[in-house]
């Protein structure tokens, strides 16, 4: 039996296995447990499952000696320092596969609600400011037919671009020296929708020069990872009128304070990084999150190791 820490309840009954094999303790609160409670435990840590909130680092697995497994519950690793974990022979699963097609939805949703104005219609009706039917009310930008440039060629790119060749869309991909150029595509696209991981390369990808290629009235779309795009530079291309709007799942820092200029700025829809969060799937993911770690604490091979 390992010692084993989970950073939050996870859905379904996945956890139940985890605990029928290991000493397991859940972190019961909403927050995710800070860094003192982390490190309180760490020295007697085998497993770890941790969530895309909880930053593992070198001086966590420093101070947890006998870890040997880590099994975060999401595709993305970027809150793992995955070369400290391999350096001491730490394995780390991940999720993949198993949230492509609900986050492709999502980022249609996405694309859908900020260019047809869903959330600002809603909003109109139950204001009470809704008298009559009107030929130029909240119009919008068709997206059949549109020009969509998907930044990241991985599942989830894919799996959007799928649903977008239904709606008659020309596509643009553009994925590390593969596609067109990142250039072509922000010039060229009338929705810009980022599907790639977050790396050193792509950490404030669409800045403020990013930005200023879009037409004016292009769309970003990130469900990817916040630090993709710098919050403060799309904040002013938003009130520029730079860009027509933003449709964001995913922000820096998340969330956003109170007072961040994205909060203020016109056309942007936002939502709590909520991609993958449909009952089938967060379940999925939770059991594939405990498979690893079986395996991981069995010394046996990850089913879906990222290291
Ligand atoms: C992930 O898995 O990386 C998503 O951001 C959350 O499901």
């Amino acid at each position: 039996m390992a010692r084993v820490f989970v950073t939050r309840r996870l859905p379904g009954s996945a956890l139940d296995r985890l605990s029928a094999e290991h000493e397991v303790e859940v972190w019961p609160d909403q927050l995710p447990p800070g860094r003192e409670e982390l490190l309180a435990r760490s020295r007697e840590l085998e497993g770890l499952l941790s969530l895309l909130t909880d930053p593992v680092d070198a001086e966590l697995m420093d101070a947890a000696p006998a870890l040997r497994a880590i099994s975060n519950y999401a595709v993305g690793t970027d809150n793992v320092d995955l070369d400290a974990a391999s350096e001491r022979g730490i394995t780390v699963g991940n999720t993949p596969d198993v949230l492509t097609e609900s986050t492709a939805d999502l980022a249609l949703a996405l694309i859908l609600g900020v260019s047809r104005r869903l959330v600002e219609g809603d909003a109109y009706v139950r204001r009470g400011d809704w008298r009559t039917w009107e030929p130029e009310l909240l119009l919008g930008r068709d997206l059949h037919g549109a020009t969509v440039g998907i930044v990241g060629q991985g599942r989830i790119g894919q799996a959007v671009g799928r649903r977008l060749e239904g709606f008659g869309c020309e596509l643009l991909y553009t994925d590390l020296g593969v596609g067109v150029s990142l250039e072509e595509l922000l010039d060229r696209s009338d929705f810009v929708t980022l599907h790639c991981p977050l790396t050193s390369d792509t950490r404030g990808l669409i800045d403020d020069e990013a930005l200023r290629r879009m037409k004016p009235t292009a769309y970003l779309v990130n469900t990817a990872r916040g630090p993709v795009v710098d919050g403060e530079a799309l904040a002013r291309a938003l009130h520029a009128g730079e860009i027509a709007g933003a449709a964001l799942d995913v922000t820096d820092p998340e969330p956003l304070p109170g007072g961040h200029p994205l909060l203020e700025a016109p056309g942007l829809l936002v939502l709590p990084h909520i991609a993958s969060a449909t009952h089938a799937t967060r379940e999925r993911m939770a059991d594939m999150a405990v498979e690893n770690l079986l395996a991981g604490l069995a010394g046996e091979p990850m089913p879906n190791q990222a290291n």
